[in-house]
């Protein structure tokens, strides 16, 4: 596919997914992407994890409510620190935003689906809190 397919192929998928690990190897080249992304100011201020172990999967899902991606083999959390660009200028919001949508090209490039959970877990009830 060329970029301008990757960006018109990729959706926000929700259904079931398949229960094959992904190789660690997509998994790295995909972190990579996010990574490879601009950031203001290059203050990198994105950090990335990605978790593929079963049973941390599962400790995850279980702040997760009501639980979004629970079949997926994989996911990425976003981490992200307000550092100060110059003065009062944080890209913060930006640069992790470049980061996220790098990997969801690239997921699509690889053949796989995904979706970007971000309201749902960072409302009143601070899920993201909980899974941090
Ligand atoms: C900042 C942001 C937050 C999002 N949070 C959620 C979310 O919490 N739950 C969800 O199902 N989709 C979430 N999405 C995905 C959007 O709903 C989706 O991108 C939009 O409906 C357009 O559909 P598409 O991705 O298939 O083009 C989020 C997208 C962005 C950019």
């Amino acid at each position: 596919m060329d970029i301008l397919e990757i960006i018109r192929n990729r959706h926000s998928y929700r259904g079931k997914y398949k229960s094959d690990k992904v190789p660690r190897e997509d998994l790295i080249s995909i972190l990579k992407a996010g990574l490879e992304a601009p950031s203001g100011c290059n203050m990198q201020t994105t950090s990335l994890i990605a978790v593929d172990d079963r049973a941390v999967l599962e400790r995850l899902h279980s702040v997760i409510e009501p639980p979004v991606g629970e079949t997926a083999p994989a996911i990425i959390c976003v981490l992200t620190k307000r550092i100060f660009a110059y003065r009062d200028r944080c890209f913060a919001v930006q640069d992790y935003s470049a980061a996220i949508e790098n990997m969801l090209l690239a997921i699509t490039a690889l053949g796989y689906e995904s979706c970007w959970y971000e309201g749902h877990i960072t409302d009143e009830d601070k899920i993201g809190d909980k899974m941090a």
